[in-house]
């Protein structure tokens, strides 16, 4: 059965949300690469072209099948798909003039179609650096913001429309509406998607791809894994399925002993606990650069597997692995062949990818987001503890100590103080690169160090102006305490994996959990809270970086806002711990920055 809605695919990060916000809605989508073949869409009720990271000009860019447009059937472009539509039917696209990435205002020129029932002015979320400047022939301009006039355009006679800003995540407040909008009165579609039976479907799915073999499981404590391996569970019987947890000496305070507890809880004795935090330490010794770190950690863990499934056939029998991957580790890792490559998963290395191709890796949840995982979780009767855990367990301390191989700078900056110079605060560039996500592309780019009196709503502000203005920088930060003034020296300083900065980072992490546990009224905004030790120093230690944000699903998110009072109270506990120079804030939305510090 062909769905409903067939989203293509241009490469884009939000690409599989697209899909998941429909199938919300009640609807059947498809996700098919950008350039299927036009006979194989017909069967649609509608077509949706995904965002991605090409530019329509750059002469290999993907595009989509023409006749597509002749079918009558209604098609919506999004981002780069709205680019391509304009391109396509006549219209002028600019070349990386105008760079808006976050939040933005749309003004709704006509709330009819795709827009009935759409306010006159919506905070929609954009990510794009090209820019449609005219629409095409024939169509209307329906929706505008202050740095794209041609944000929103329609034919309703051509039964074709686009929009330049991001309706499938969480942040446009009214992308509900429009995909609604367009699903129910442009595409005609029937209800017919139901996801509460997703459980019994997988059951039925591990079965068949098992065929009697048995399964083995790394599993790290969280949700994903966790929700995986009971599926697993389900659906062969304890015996034909084994787990091992594997302490990697990155964990955080009290992980491992917690997990044990709770597994023992849960009746699951078929999981085995292993310290390799030695061979994590040896292997990341000298590491500083992000990737090269995600490379090392997850052929590490391949090779723990690895050893781990040898003895189990040893015995005879046949074993295959099992991993907890969600949806946005593959796109993520560049597994589309459209997409860009934001950062390798530890699950989603070469050697792994060789397994999936061998037909030897089950991922059940693979097409599935985490808010989905969560849900399926409870189905199964996991505990809160592990359906509501903070995602990345297990390595996450790794990729959140960050490391530099040496001395750098952090120097004032004519641009960046001209960005900021009404707003009565100062701002330095600090040589230290961190990992961001603009334009559905990765970035590694600098910092931004931000100092002064200012309100939340002002530092919002500051940050969205100084990552839309420097290209060079993706991620701002607040100096919270202590008080510190323009005239401090700042550097970064050589850093490494050392078990001294480490335990560190994991005392500082301990330190935040516990102090948010004891505010369950701001916890309650926070979907994910990472604690980064930065080598940024005055001198006296490092700084130890608070990254609260609030999210729907991971794909984007806004950094959380935390009375000032707070935050201050909080590091008044972490400048006490020796080696603690300096407190910050990310106040980095997600696009540009992403939600780690790597
Ligand atoms: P970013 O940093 O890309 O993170 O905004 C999005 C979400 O993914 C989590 N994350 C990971 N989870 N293995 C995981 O299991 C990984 O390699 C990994 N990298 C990032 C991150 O914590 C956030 O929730």
């Amino acid at each position: 059965m062909t769905a409903q809605i067939i989203v293509l695919n241009a490469g884009g990060q939000y690409c599989h949300l697209i899909a998941r916000r429909i199938r919300g809605l009640g609807v059947s989508a498809e996700i098919r690469d950008l350039e299927t073949p036009v006979d194989e869409v017909r069967g649609a009720k509608g077509i949706i072209i995904s965002g991605g990271p090409s530019s329509v000009y750059e002469e290999d860019s993907p595009k989509p099948d023409p006749k597509i447009f002749d079918l009558r059937i209604p098609v919506l472009g999004i981002c780069y798909g709205h680019q391509l539509i304009a391109q396509y039917l006549g219209a002028k696209v600019n070349r990386g003039t105008v760079r808006e990435y976050g939040v933005a205002e749309l003004r709704v020129k006509r709330a009819k179609g795709i827009f009935a029932g759409v306010g006159n002015i919506e905070k929609v979320w954009m990510s794009h650096a090209d820019t449609v400047i005219e629409p095409p022939p024939g169509f209307e301009v329906i929706g505008e913001t202050d740095d794209c006039a041609v944000a929103a355009v329609a034919n309703p006679q051509k039964r074709l429309y686009g929009v330049q800003f991001h309706p499938e995540v969480a942040h446009t407040n009214c992308g509900g509406r429009v995909l609604k909008n367009f699903i129910s009165t442009e595409c005609h579609c029937e209800l017919d998607w139901d996801p509460s039976a997703a459980v019994d479907r997988i059951i039925q799915e591990i079965r068949t791809k098992v065929r009697g073999r048995n399964v083995f499981f790394l599993i790290s404590g969280g949700v994903d894994s966790t929700a995986a391996f009971k599926l697993c569970v389900n659906a062969l019987g304890k015996e034909k399925v084994v787990g091992l947890y594997v302490d990697t000496g990155f964990m955080r305070k009290n992980e491992t002993k917690d997990m044990e507890g709770i597994f023992r809880r849960l009746g699951l004795d078929n999981i085995r606990f292993v310290d390799e935090s030695q061979k994590f330490f040896d292997a990341l010794e000298r590491v500083y650069d992000p990737e090269e770190k995600r490379v090392k950690i997850g052929e590490l863990f391949y090779h723990i597997q690895a050893e781990m499934l040898r003895v189990l056939r040893n015995s005879g029998a046949e074993w295959i692995l099992g991993q907890g991957t969600i949806y946005p580790d593959t796109i993520e890792t560049g597994h589309s062949r459209k997409a860009a490559k934001i950062k390798t998963h530890h699950n989603r290395v070469d050697l792994m990818k060789n397994l999936l191709d061998a037909h030897s890796l089950l991922e059940p949840l693979s097409e599935f987001y985490k808010d989905e995982v969560r849900e399926i979780g409870s189905k199964l009767g996991l505990p809160d503890e592990i359906v509501w855990k903070q995602p990345f367990p297990g390595p996450g301390l790794t990729i959140r100590c960050l490391c530099s191989p040496s001395w750098r700078e952090v120097n004032e900056d004519e641009h960046l103080t001209a960005v900021i110079s009404h707003y009565g605060i100062w701002a330095k560039r600090a040589g230290l690169r961190t990992v961001g996500v603009q334009g559905d592309s990765r970035t590694y780019a600098n910092l931004a160090l931000v100092g002064g009196e200012a309100t939340l709503s002002t530092l919002e502000e500051v940050s969205t102006q100084i990552t839309n203005a420097i290209e060079s920088i993706n991620r701002v930060a607040y100096i919270v305490a202590p008080r510190v003034d323009n005239r401090d020296s700042w550097n970064i300083q050589p850093g490494f994996l050392t078990q001294e900065r480490v335990d560190l980072l994991r005392e500082a992490d301990s330190i935040v959990q516990s102090f948010m546990r004891s505010h369950p009224e701001m916890s309650r905004n926070i979907w994910q809270f990472p604690v980064i030790l930065a080598p940024i120093t005055r001198g006296r230690g490092e700084s130890v970086v608070l990254r609260p944000v609030s999210s729907k699903d991971g794909m984007t998110a806004e950094f959380t806002k935390i009375p000032l009072e707070l935050l201050q109270a909080l590091s008044r506990e972490l400048l006490q711990r020796r080696g603690v120079d300096c407190v910050v804030y990310d106040i980095t939305n997600k696009p540009p920055g992403t939600i780690e510090w790597e």
